[in-house]
């Protein structure tokens, strides 16, 4: 599976759901998630994201945010069409250390 790291955070692009060929990214208030369950593996998601946020589990490191996926993928709802990021995306596209700061 693909899944959404803190780079999207505050960035919430939404390039990548409007690729996603069986609609499986969830929208929380300042980022997205994929589920685990839905996603099949595809990849096409990936290079649409200009925050770099989008990446596949099988790099090390990324258990966290399986989980983070996972949980969430079943609490938010289904997000499906593109929408205008934050007016001040870009001022946090880059930052580090997004989801001890803004996470919610
Ligand atoms: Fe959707 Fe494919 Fe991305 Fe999985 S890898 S979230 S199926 S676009
Ligand atoms: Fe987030 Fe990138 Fe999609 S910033 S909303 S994962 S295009």
């Amino acid at each position: 599976t693909y899944i959404v790291n803190d780079s999207c955070i505050k960035c919430k692009y939404t390039d990548c759901v409007e690729v996603c060929p069986v609609d499986c990214f969830y929208e929380g208030e300042n980022m997205l998630v994929i589920h685990p369950d839905e996603c099949i593996d595809c990849g096409v998601c990936e290079p649409e994201c200009p925050a770099d946020a989008i990446r596949p589990d099988t790099e090390p490191g990324l258990e966290k945010w399986l989980e983070i996926n996972t949980k969430f993928a079943s609490i938010w709802p289904n997000i499906t069409l593109k929408k205008d990021p934050p007016a001040d995306a870009e001022k946090y596209d880059g930052e580090s250390g997004k989801f001890e700061k803004y996470f919610s």
